[in-house]
């Protein structure tokens, strides 16, 4: 099983779609396995967001990512990192195909739902940085035999 980061961003919180955010990937049957509210810094923005450092729009992007708390998310699955893109789509929503979660909630490069890790390399170093390993939790989902065929899992 793959874990991968979400982050549901500043625009999802003030839009009220975080209910519906978290239940796209629960639908999906991806497992829930860490999940907190916090207030971003600008140390931990400079370290997300270091390949977009030269951008020009990167103190506009740190900024709005500490407009208000944001919620981080552990969610696990078989190859999770790939599925959770596939469902997160294009970075610009007016570009993300529709049925993917950008796709259908907004109409922005920079106010688009959520972040999502793009490589289990990533997602490793990305849930260290926003979670103890305290706060992310192992346990069965009970429906796991329908959620997977017994030889996937
Ligand atoms: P990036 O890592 O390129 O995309 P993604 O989130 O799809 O992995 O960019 C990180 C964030 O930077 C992106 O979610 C929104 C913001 N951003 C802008 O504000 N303007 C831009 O032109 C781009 C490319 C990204």
């Amino acid at each position: 099983m793959e874990q991968t980061l979400v982050l549901l961003k500043p625009c999802t919180l003030q839009r009220g779609l975080v209910g519906e955010i978290i239940n796209r990937f629960e639908k999906k049957g991806l497992r829930l396995a860490g999940m907190k509210m916090m207030q971003l810094t600008d140390s931990i923005l400079n370290e997300h967001y270091a390949h977009l450092s030269e951008k020009p729009f990167f103190q506009m992007l740190k900024d709005s990512m500490m407009s208000t708390p944001v919620i981080a998310c552990c969610l696990e699955g078989i190859d999770a990192v790939r599925v959770v893109r596939a469902m997160t789509g294009a970075t610009n929503g007016r570009n993300a195909d529709p049925g993917t979660i950008r796709g259908d909630y907004c109409v922005s490069n920079q106010q688009n739902i959520v972040h999502a890790s793009d490589s289990l390399e990533t997602a490793a170093v990305e849930l260290a940085r926003f979670f103890k390993p305290e706060e992310i939790f192992d346990y069965t989902p009970s429906n796991r035999n329908y959620l997977y065929a017994l030889d996937e899992h």
